[in-house]
């Protein structure tokens, strides 16, 4: 069965409320839907608004985060519950900047994404290497083991909803993407990587996105290979023009 891709923006820290507002409208009213499956992960303060302004579109929002606790002393975190009132539908967990600036690990990535399941949420689990580690060739048994990590005591259920985004650091924010080649060959991996743990039908529902430097132009390259099922895209999905140009590479 074809999977649906999945394409995704990922605001980061960018966007006030009115900011998102505006982006909401305009971008409802260029993108009428097709076939893929789109949603925005924006800052928490702005999901409730965005909410309402994506009702009655095919937008589907996502968080940026999320706590694997389900309440409790934990001053500046949110938690999945605080999601699901709201409506949210994917929750990215595992983002490398967050592995890089936040202390994120594979053994917290895990107990969030299980979190995630247990609340309905779909995590989009973040995985990928440093550009020291492609140069010394463990590339591959980086992002085994984060992958791996990651997954540890899904369910296989579970794994199959599952979205892992491939997202090179070296390609994010830089401009330099990875080739569709480079990219087609990680996604695969991961793919085989999840199919030795979960078996056939988890490894064949699971959707594996690229990220990193995703833009109008390199977005055809990109989403034809067989194993990308979607993108995972910061700076263009800012700029609805760019953002609908990617769904519609
Ligand atoms: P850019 O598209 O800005 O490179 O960011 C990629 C990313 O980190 C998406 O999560």
């Amino acid at each position: 069965m074809a999977r649906k891709k999945l394409i995704a923006g990922n605001w980061k820290m960018y966007k006030t409320m009115a900011e998102a507002v505006r982006f909401a409208e305009e971008f409802t009213g260029i993108y009428g839907g097709g076939d893929h499956e789109v949603a925005i992960c924006a800052p928490f303060t702005q999901l409730a608004v965005l909410k309402a302004a994506f009702a009655g579109s095919d937008v589907k929002l996502g968080a940026q985060n999320m706590h694997f606790e389900e309440e409790g002393a934990y001053t500046g975190e949110i938690s999945p519950a605080m999601l699901t009132e709201i409506g949210v539908d994917y929750v990215v967990i595992g983002h490398s900047e967050r592995r890089q600036y936040f202390a994120e690990t594979d053994e917290t990535v895990n107990k969030k994404v299980k979190k995630a399941f247990a609340h309905g949420l779909a995590p989009i689990m973040c995985v990928g290497e440093v550009l020291e580690q492609r140069d010394e060739g463990v590339h591959f048994d980086v992002v085994k083991t984060q992958v791996e990590g990651g997954i540890s005591g899904l369910r296989e259920g579970d794994v199959k909803r599952l979205v892992i985004a491939y997202e090179p650091v070296w390609a994010i924010g830089t401009g330099r993407t990875a080739t569709g080649d480079q990219a087609e060959e990680m996604c695969a991996f991961i793919r085989e990587v999840v199919r030795s743990i979960s078996g056939d039908e988890a490894a064949e529902g699971l959707r594996v996105q690229y990220g990193g430097s995703v833009k109008p132009a390199n977005a055809i390259e990109l989403m034809t290979k067989g194993n990308i099922d979607g993108a995972l895209v910061g700076g263009a999905s800012l700029v609805p023009a760019d953002f609908k140009a990617i769904i519609e590479y």
